[in-house]
């Protein structure tokens, strides 16, 4: 008790006075990943660099989806999507189609940089076999350049169904010939462009979220990309803000443009630039997509629980939903939403024991992930692990330890000395957490906001400038 916080030790005092606030079932079967390995063997995985080419029936995956009625649900989402709560869509979706291709169950793990690599996408997709789990973006000049750090990124495991990538550049001749290259060595089921990154490092380079706002060169970037992916039959998809801020707003006509060049989907973050992380999404402008386009619309922001998605659902029409920051250190979020779409109020409240073994499984996956430098791999670890620990009532010099582990074996030292039978505690779950910042000053290029068009002295400056390494 001595190492925890005030906040902690009176949550944990509550809940032991109080064990009926934790309500949530625990299934204990179907899910091999809370089941506790009985050898180091069991954490090992194979390794994905020899097995990059596309195995037959990748595309088509069979699975769940959600079926059946829904029970009635208040989510922390209402607040600030009144505009659209009036509407009521029943939260049953089908199986989401991205041009040729089949995700059972529409939904999507958002990509995110230094996170979804293909380890953390693995452990996501054991909890919900038949969702689309996209990879961080992959910047197009570095793939072009042959950059190491690039190509490791792009590289899919055996088990994974549906190899999704995620590319980002602004000079559509990079963006092309990395479409190109990828398509060539990877062979993706899914091609996704990002236009939706805030960060300044991106933005003043008139990448991410910026990019929309120049509708010559968006047209340009997503027209190459399809013609590309086309003869291979591979969906192209975007992902974008709703604007670089409310009076600039690019979202309406980017997805009109999206749709002209044959996207098979968007997916909309509905943030402004300017509003990075803050406040609350603004869910109708989701529902206002739906009711424009033909092609699906992939709801995104601020779902940290399965009734968040529901609500998403419900408010929106959308036709998928997308999660990032609510899945870090919950990757079981994606089977609760499984079971609230099926119209079950099952959800998971895995222990300390089971979440050190989802830990040391990515933690190994990790390491072949770096080509087996296992300190990079536990370097690497260390943010999932404060995500995996937020509401374990553990105390700040646990989590100091975890920080400094060096090795997998100090990880299991620390681990061994914990009190396996320990839950989140109450209020923990299905909250925010993970990056939540504030209305940002938005940097753009020089004279960006004067025109929807590039002109070519904006293009000379912008193409040398793209940047080699755009990691969020
Ligand atoms: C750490 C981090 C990295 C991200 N990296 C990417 C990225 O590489 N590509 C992208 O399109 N969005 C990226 N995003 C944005 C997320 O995909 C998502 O759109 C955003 O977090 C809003 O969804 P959420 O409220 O479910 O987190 C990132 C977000 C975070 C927090």
């Amino acid at each position: 008790m001595e190492d925890m916080s005030r906040d902690e030790k009176r949550l944990l005092r509550h809940l032991r006075r109080n064990q009926t606030v934790v309500t949530e079932k625990v299934p204990r079967s179907g899910h091999t990943l809370l089941q506790r390995p009985t050898s180091s063997s069991d954490f090992t995985a194979s390794s994905p660099n020899e097995t990059n080419a596309k195995q037959s029936g990748a595309t088509n995956v069979t699975g769940t989806t959600g079926a059946s009625s829904t029970s009635d649900t208040t989510g922390a989402n209402s607040v600030g999507n009144q505009q659209a709560a009036h509407t009521s869509f029943p939260a049953v979706l089908p199986p989401l189609k991205l041009g040729n291709i089949t995700v059972p169950f529409p939904v999507v793990l958002s990509p995110m940089a230094g996170v979804t690599n293909w380890p953390f996408r693995v452990i996501c997709e054991q909890f919900c076999p038949g969702g689309l789990f996209i990879d961080e973006m992959i910047t197009a000049r570095a793939l072009v350049a042959n950059n190491v750090k690039a190509w490791r990124l792009a590289r899919f495991a055996p088990s994974e169904k549906i190899r999704s990538i995620q590319l980002y550049g602004v000079n559509p001749h990079f963006v092309e010939k990395a479409a190109q290259l990828i398509v060539q060595k990877v062979h993706p089921d899914h091609i996704d462009l990002n236009y939706g990154c805030p960060v300044p490092k991106i933005t003043r380079h008139g990448g991410g979220s910026a990019l929309p706002w120049k509708q010559d060169l968006f047209r340009e970037d997503i027209r190459r990309v399809v013609r590309v992916c086309a003869p291979e039959n591979i969906p192209v998809t975007v992902k974008i803000r709703t604007g670089i801020d409310a009076d600039h707003l690019t979202y309406l006509d980017a997805v009109q443009i999206a749709q002209d060049e044959g996207c098979a989907a968007v997916i909309l973050h509905a943030r402004t630039t300017a509003e990075y992380y803050g406040g609350h999404s603004d869910w109708s402008a989701i529902a206002r997509l739906k009711q424009k386009l033909d092609i699906p619309v992939i709801g995104n922001g601020d779902v940290f629980s399965a009734e968040d998605a529901l609500d998403m659902v419900r408010q929106t029409g959308c036709d998928g939903v997308a999660i990032g920051r609510g899945a870090q250190g919950r990757p079981w979020l994606f089977a609760d939403i499984q079971h609230a779409f099926a119209g079950s109020d099952e959800r998971f409240n895995p222990d300390l024991g089971e979440v050190c073994h989802i830990m040391l499984q990515q933690a190994h996956m990790l390491v072949d992930f770096y080509d087996g430098n296992e300190r990079m791999a536990v370097h690497d670890m260390r943010k999932h692990t404060a995500w995996y620990l937020r509401g374990f009532p553990v105390g700040g010099a646990v989590r100091r330890q975890f920080m400094e582990c060096e090795s997998i074996d100090q990880m299991k030292d620390v681990m061994d000395h914990l009190d396996h039978s320990l839950h989140i505690l109450p209020g923990h779950t299905g909250m925010p957490h993970g990056r939540i910042q504030y209305q940002k000053k938005v940097h753009l290029p020089y004279g960006w906001l004067d025109s929807r068009t590039t002109t070519s002295e904006e293009r000379t400056i912008l193409f040398g400038e793209d940047p080699l390494d755009a990691s969020y």
